[in-house]
């Protein structure tokens, strides 16, 4: 069993931990946009070893087999995980067979090719330089290890070292964007998110987080988010670079009396109306999350589990309405088009799409497992729930409108902003902004 693959796009690579190594499929983690993970592009590879020509102590043989052996690498169980303490460093060589992938570790480089089809697929990913900065890795590594080993929700962690992991791969397709409105598979996304959401957040985030919690999760959540990086923000925008027609689009002292002002709203209709339950969210379930399994499913498997959620290094606790509204907003992207950072509202869920979800969403939720429910009381748990993902829609735009900002610091400091940008990040907070304002319009706010 063994492994391939990698984060960033120059960086592929290729490992034999412990486990005995063969067959290897390669991923390409496309970077930049924020939604940008293509895991469709996956390649079937066989792994065979070359020396390195270069390196002395490559010539000898011995040394090679020296560093595959399991003796070589010793292995310490961390938080639940095994852990071997090595970085691999990984390469794409110029003039290799686009087919192959070339890694090295110590003096030995590998070169992986083609498919042994009999040996089960593994998924190796080696961590970009810059991402462990944006997000925690121990935090994502325990929260991926809880959600499957406890409740079979996401991919199998066998084990991680030093500057990476090897993951369990699934036999996939990732979503287009029009197959979230493929009834059945709105269904099955909405039950999969109830099953999410009726993890316990102190199985994840401990019981120290959980008292922090409550009642005051949207100040440490959204509210957190906005302030730290609202400085960061505003510091993209000052630059030079920057036009004053984008600036005034984009005016963050508006904005922040606006958000404040939601906030305070918010809160007055949560006491009112009462509150979405704060729940373990996902917080990122655009499509190219979202895998179908390509394989049968087994005898009895319910059909929504053909559908798996990757992803989760933004999960968080939440208000349950906050990730539904998240998810709807996702419904207006699409991120293979030429103009990604477009949203085109058009696309949002209708009331019949969205009650297809809710109806899904509601029947896996085992926490509303009361006794026989009248059509009437049915009718008034949709309501209730359109209701809540409304008031807390607005938040997702204005959270991802002060992250494009800062996102779009490189490009902006490259002057690529708007045009040759891969991504158009300021265009993308611009209309994530102006959604914002619409929509706390439209709730009066
Ligand atoms: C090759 O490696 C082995 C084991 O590491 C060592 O015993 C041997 O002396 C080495 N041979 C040469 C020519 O360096
Ligand atoms: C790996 O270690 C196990 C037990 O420690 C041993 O039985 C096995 O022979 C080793 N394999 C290699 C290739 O050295
Ligand atoms: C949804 O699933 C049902 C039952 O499995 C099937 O008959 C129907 O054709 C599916 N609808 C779509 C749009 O694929
Ligand atoms: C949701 O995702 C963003 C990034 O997309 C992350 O930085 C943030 O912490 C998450 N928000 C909350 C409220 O958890």
């Amino acid at each position: 069993m063994l492994v391939v693959c990698s984060v960033h796009p120059p960086i592929l690579v290729f490992f034999s931990i412990s486990l005995s190594w063969t067959a290897a499929r390669c991923l390409q983690e496309p970077l930049s946009a924020p939604n940008h993970r293509d895991v469709s592009q996956a390649q079937q590879t066989k792994s065979s070893v070359f020396y390195n020509p270069d390196c002395e102590e490559s010539r000898n043989s011995s040394s090679t087999s020296s560093a595959l052996s399991n003796s070589t690498f010793r292995s310490e169980i961390v938080n639940g995980l095994r852990h071997v303490d090595v970085n691999l460093d990984a390469r794409l060589l110029p003039n290799s067979d686009p087919q192959g992938i070339w890694v090295s570790y110590k003096c030995c480089l590998f070169c992986l090719l083609s498919t042994l089809p009999s040996l089960p697929t593994i998924l190796l990913r080696i961590y970009g330089s810059s991402s462990g900065s944006l997000i925690s890795r121990s935090h994502e590594l325990h929260t991926l290890h809880v959600l499957s080993s406890r409740y079979h929700i996401g991919p199998r962690i066998y084990g991680t070292f030093s500057n990476g992991r090897i993951e369990e791969y699934f036999d996939s397709v990732t979503l287009g964007p029009s197959d979230l409105r493929d009834e059945n598979i709105t269904r099955w996304i909405g039950s999969r998110m109830a099953e999410l959401h009726s993890v316990e957040i102190t199985a994840i985030e401990g019981p120290l987080s959980v008292r922090s919690l409550e009642g005051k999760s949207w100040e440490i959540g959204v509210k957190k988010n906005v302030r730290t990086w609202l400085p960061v923000a505003r510091k993209v925008l000052a630059h030079p670079n920057v036009d004053m027609s984008e600036r005034s689009v984009l005016n963050l002292d508006a904005f922040l009396e606006g958000w404040v002002r939601y906030l305070r709203w918010l809160s007055q209709v949560e006491k009112v109306e009462g509150f979405s339950r704060r729940v373990f969210a996902h917080n990122d379930t655009q499509y190219g999350n979202l895998l179908r399994l390509t394989g049968k499913l087994a005898e009895g498997t319910p059909e929504h589990r053909q559908l798996v959620v990757v992803d989760f290094e933004y999960a968080s606790p939440n208000p349950l309405a906050f990730d539904i509204a998240n998810h709807f907003h996702e419904w207006t992207a699409d991120y293979h088009s030429s103009t990604p950072h477009l949203l085109d509202f058009s696309r949002y869920p209708t009331p019949q799409q969205r009650r297809n979800f809710y109806q899904a969403y509601l029947s896996h939720t085992h926490t509303l497992q009361e006794t026989s429910t009248t059509d009437v009381a049915g009718e008034a748990r949709l309501a209730k729930l359109d209701r809540q993902v409304r008031v807390w829609s607005p938040a997702s735009h204005g959270m991802w409108a002060i992250w494009g900002i800062v996102q779009a610091k490189d490009d902006v400091e490259k002057s690529l902003a708007g045009t040759a940008a891969e991504f158009d990040y300021l265009g993308y907070a611009k209309y994530r902004m102006q959604r914002f304002f619409h929509e706390i319009a439209e709730l009066g706010v």
